[in-house]
C-alpha cells in the first residue's frame, strides 16, 4: 500500500485559552499569544503555510493544557517531508541532554547528579561551615561565573522555573547576602560583598532611603495622574470616507480599517455599505482574505462573507453595519448609528447606498 501522511490545512483556537504561552513556544510562526487570548497569525490562515509546520502545530495542540487548539488535516501521499527533522526539533524544544524523554515537551528538570555541562564548575565548589540556613549552603569558589554558566547550559531562554530547578537540582544555592551587601553590590560599590565596613553600611543605608523616597514620589505622581481626567483621542464617529468614484469596483476597501475600524464594501448587487471590523464573537479584529473572499477572525476562527454574514466558527451573528450616506460627491459614515441584520435592520434607510 502506498505510503501517506497527514498535513494540517487549517488551525484555530476554540474559546477558553488561558494564555499560558505554551503554543507560541512550540510553534511561534503559527501562534501569537496576546494579552487575553492566543490567536492564529494571519499568514498561518493559509493551508500552504501550515502544511510544512504540521509537526509543531500538532505538538502545540497536544501540549495545550486546556485543549483549545483545533486543527484539520488532509491525507497526502508519500512519506512525511519533515521525517528526518522531527528528532532535531524535539531536541531543540526540550533542550539538549533530555535522555529518556521519549518526545516529552518542555524544560528538562534535572534529577540526581548534576549535568556534566556544569559538573566541572561545581567541582570547584565547597561546602561552607555555616549552617545558619538550616543546612549546608554550597558556595562557588572565587569566580562569579557558575550561575551564568548554569544559565547558559540550561539555555538563556529557558523559563525561570526551569532555570531555578536546574540550579537547585545541581546542588547550587546562592550564598545569601544581607540587605546592605545586596544594595552595595547592586550599586557596584563593592565587588566582594562578603567584606563590608561600617562606612559602606551607612552608604548602603543612604542609597536605600533615596530609593524609598523615589518610590513614594513616583507613586504619588501616579496617583495624582489617576485623579486627573484623561483626554482620549478617539477618531470622530462621523467621517468622510472619500468620494463615490473611489469605490467603482466591486470589492472590500480597507483604507479606513486601521483608522476607523470600518471596511467599505462595494457589493456585487451595487450596494455600498460600511462594515464594522469587530468580530461578533468576542470582539477580535478579523482579516479580509482576498483569495478566500471572506473575513476570518484570528481568535477562534469565525468566518464572514463579504457581506458581513457569518458562516463558520463561533460568531453568533453577522458583523454590524454603520450608517452610510452620500453628501455631494462624498460618502459619509456615521459610526454612532448601527444596523444589525438579525434584527432586520440591513434593509433600513442608511444601512447602504446604491450607486
Ligand atoms: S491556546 Fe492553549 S497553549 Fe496556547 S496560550 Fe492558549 S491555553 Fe496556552
Ligand atoms: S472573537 Fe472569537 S471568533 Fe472572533
Amino acid at each position: 500500500m502506498a505510503e501517506s501522511h497527514q498535513e494540517v490545512v487549517k488551525v484555530w483556537i476554540a474559546p477558553g485559552c488561558i494564555v499560558c504561552d505554551a503554543c507560541e513556544t512550540d510553534s511561534p510562526k503559527v501562534f501569537d499569544v496576546q494579552e487575553e487570548t492566543c490567536i492564529i497569525r494571519p499568514e498561518a490562515q493559509s493551508a500552504d503555510f501550515t502544511k510544512p509546520l504540521t509537526p509543531s502545530i500538532i505538538t502545540a495542540a497536544e501540549g495545550c493544557p486546556v485543549d483549545v487548539i483545533k486543527f484539520e488535516t488532509i491525507e497526502v501521499e508519500g512519506p512525511e517531508p519533515w521525517a528526518g527533522q522531527e528528532e532535531e526539533a524535539t531536541k531543540e524544544t526540550t533542550g539538549a541532554g533530555g535522555g529518556g524523554g521519549g518526545g516529552a515537551k518542555g524544560p528538562v528538570i534535572p534529577e540526581g547528579p548534576p549535568e556534566p555541562k556544569w559538573a566541572g564548575l561545581l567541582s570547584t565548589a565547597h561546602t561552607s561551615g555555616s549552617r545558619s540556613g538550616g543546612g549546608p549552603g554550597v558556595h562557588i569558589g572565587q569566580a562569579k561565573a557558575p550561575a551564568d554558566a548554569i544559565a547558559s547550559a540550561v539555555g538563556r531562554h529557558a523559563p525561570p522555573d526551569a532555570m531555578a530547578a536546574a540550579m537547585v537540582g545541581s546542588g547550587y544555592t546562592r550564598p545569601s547576602l544581607n540587605v546592605a551587601e545586596r544594595i552595595l553590590e547592586k550599586a557596584g560599590i563593592i565587588a566582594d560583598a562578603a567584606k563590608i565596613t561600617r562606612r559602606q553600611f551607612s552608604t548602603a543605608l543612604a542609597i536605600a532611603w533615596g530609593a524609598l523616597a523615589a518610590t513614594f514620589a513616583t507613586a504619588g505622581a501616579a496617583f495624582q495622574s489617576f485623579l486627573v481626567p484623561k483626554v482620549t483621542k478617539e477618531p470622530p464617529s462621523v467621517f468622510r470616507a472619500g468620494k463615490i468614484g473611489d469605490y467603482a469596483e466591486t470589492g472590500v476597501y480597507e483604507q479606513f480599517k486601521a483608522s476607523h475600524g470600518v471596511w467599505i464594501i462595494h457589493e456585487p448587487n451595487g450596494e455600498i455599505v460600511a462594515l464594522s471590523d469587530i468580530c461578533t464573537h468576542l470582539g477580535c479584529i478579523p482579516n479580509w482574505l482576498p483569495s478566500d473572499k471572506k473575513f476570518k477572525c484570528p481568535c477562534h476562527g469565525s468566518g464572514f462573507y463579504m457581506s458581513g454574514v457569518n458562516f463558520e466558527g463561533p460568531a453568533p451573528r453577522p458583523l454590524e453595519r454603520f450608517k452610510i450616506a452620500i453628501e455631494g460627491e462624498y460618502i459619509v459614515v456615521d459610526k454612532s448609528v448601527k444596523f444589525r441584520k438579525e434584527l432586520g435592520q440591513w434593509t433600513l434607510a442608511g444601512a447602504s447606498i446604491t450607486v
